[in-house]
């Protein structure tokens, strides 16, 4: 608890109403699940995991206003024809969606990448290129899926594993404009940002480079659209280390941020604490028309109950700031927990913990998976789940980067279990000579987007 004149803050937000008992596992029993599981952590059952940092996609703990919103849907109303506006769980989702990020029209679908899915489909023409910040590689892939290209114009600082710059997610605003020379701004679909990137250690946009990005793009009448799932986590980021926004509120800033854009997809399961689904956010009514049509061909229309689970964790999370505060809160202290003691990307995100693999364990080669190598032992020895994350951006394959991700799922861990995660992963990095990498098993009736199987070398 801090103190004040006004007396406490509590430290945490909220208390536990539900749980879900884990059982105490042996060294034995995880060796063995280990060996059964082909030593990818990926693939080790759930009922073997202590603290589970494989996402933080889906997994975070629902409220009772969340439950009280699951038990009162009103299931059998047709939420997924044609007819959305006519659904109550549409009504309430897009009376709150309007209200927190202020765009006129809503489309609710499965997940982020169906929302990226349809829209791309609609905004990113065959031959055109993308210009944005190392997006994650589903939005990568559905651009190119339109027969795209993605220009990265991230600054270089995104691939500095250690400077303290506080915004290493903004973009180069000369390798912009140098983009849209290049191609020529009709031939740039649109400019498409993402918020906290995930593939190089969760960095946040500064809202100072977005204006400027917002002022290029209206110069050249280029649409610019965001990658907003992890908006709270970087409008945070933004109060704590942005000059002029310590005294505005969260929810300001998200609105600050929307402001500046023409659209956004999302995915619903990280900062907005459901299970499932995602968002499309336009001003357009055009843009709106052909993705609620596209969301019925698709199959992607999000279930009513889905969209009063949302709609019901937009009140939690925007009611006040100690939610966010809270969250980012434990991701930094774990942070500051491994800091200084094992090789981590710097500064922390929002959302998880990034160990640079090299600096860890220098002595395993890059073909012996020293990432994959390294999460098998943090898991045979505590329990504790950590798995690869995002596949890598092509310009960080380039130099050669490997991280390993620990991503903090919201509203799930005590303070306690963090602290088993950072002993953990001391543990391991004392432990590190004893970590010889692993060999992947070539098995020619496996699809190689299946996750591999190694064994030990
Ligand atoms: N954009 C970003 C920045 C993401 O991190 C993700 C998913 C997506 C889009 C796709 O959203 O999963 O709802 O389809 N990230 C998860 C993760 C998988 O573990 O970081 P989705």
């Amino acid at each position: 608890m801090g103190s004040s004149s006004l007396g406490v803050t509590f430290s945490v937000p909220y208390e536990i109403a539900a749980v879900r008992p884990l059982r105490q596992t042996t060294l034995g029993e995880r060796e063995k699940t280990l060996r059964a599981s082909h030593y990818n952590t990926e693939l080790v059952p759930q009922e073997m995991i202590y603290v589970d940092l494989c996402t933080d996609s889906g997994v975070s703990s629902l409220s009772t206003h969340q439950l009280a919103a699951l038990t009162s849907a009103n299931f059998v109303e047709p939420g997924m024809g044609l007819a959305v506006e006519g659904s109550r769980s549409f009504a309430l989702l897009a009376e709150e969606t309007q209200r927190i990020f202020g765009f006129a029209y809503v489309v609710a679908t499965t997940q982020g990448r169906s929302a990226e899915r349809i829209w791309t489909k609609i905004h990113v023409k065959p031959g055109t290129v993308v210009a944005g910040n190392m997006l994650f590689p589903s939005t990568r892939a559905h651009i190119e899926m339109n027969g795209a290209e993605v220009i990265d114009v991230i600054g270089d600082f995104a691939h500095d594993l250690n400077s303290n710059e506080p915004f290493k997610g903004n973009l180069d605003l000369r390798k912009l404009e140098a983009a849209i020379q290049e191609h020529g701004a009709d031939k740039v679909s649109c400019i498409y940002v993402e918020l906290s990137v995930n593939s190089c250690g969760g960095h946040p946009v500064s809202l100072a480079n977005l204006t400027e990005v917002k002022a290029i793009a209206a110069a050249h009448k280029i649409p610019l659209y965001l990658d907003a799932c992890r908006i709270l986590e970087n409008s945070f980021l933004i109060k704590e280390r942005e000059a002029g926004f310590q005294h505005r509120t969260i929810q300001q800033i998200v609105q600050e941020t929307c402001s500046l854009a023409d659209g956004c997809t999302m995915s619903a399961l990280k900062d907005l604490l459901v299970p499932a689904g995602g968002l499309i956010l336009t001003r357009d009514k055009a843009s709106y028309q052909k993705a609620i049509m596209q969301s019925f061909l698709d199959g992607a229309q999000l279930p009513g109950g889905s969209m009063e689970l949302l709609a019901a964790a937009l009140g939690d999370i925007f009611a006040t700031d100690s939610y966010v505060t809270h969250r980012v809160g434990q991701v930094n202290y774990l942070w500051r927990r491994l800091n200084g003691g094992v090789p981590l990307v710097s500064p922390p995100s929002g959302h998880g913990i990034f160990l640079n693999v090299h600096a860890f364990l220098p002595q395993v080669a890059p073909e012996r998976f020293p990432a994959e190598a390294l999460a098998a032992f943090i898991y045979l020895t505590s329990g504790i789940r950590v798995t690869k994350g995002p596949p890598l951006a092509p310009s960080q394959v380039a130099r050669g980067m490997n991280l390993l991700r620990l991503a903090v799922p919201a509203r799930k861990y005590l303070q306690e279990h963090l602290d088993d995660v950072a002993e953990a992963i001391l543990y391991a990095y004392a432990s590190r000579n004893e970590i010889s990498g692993l060999q992947r098993i070539e098995d020619s009736t496996r699809s190689k987007y299946e996750p591999a199987h190694f064994t030990q070398v």
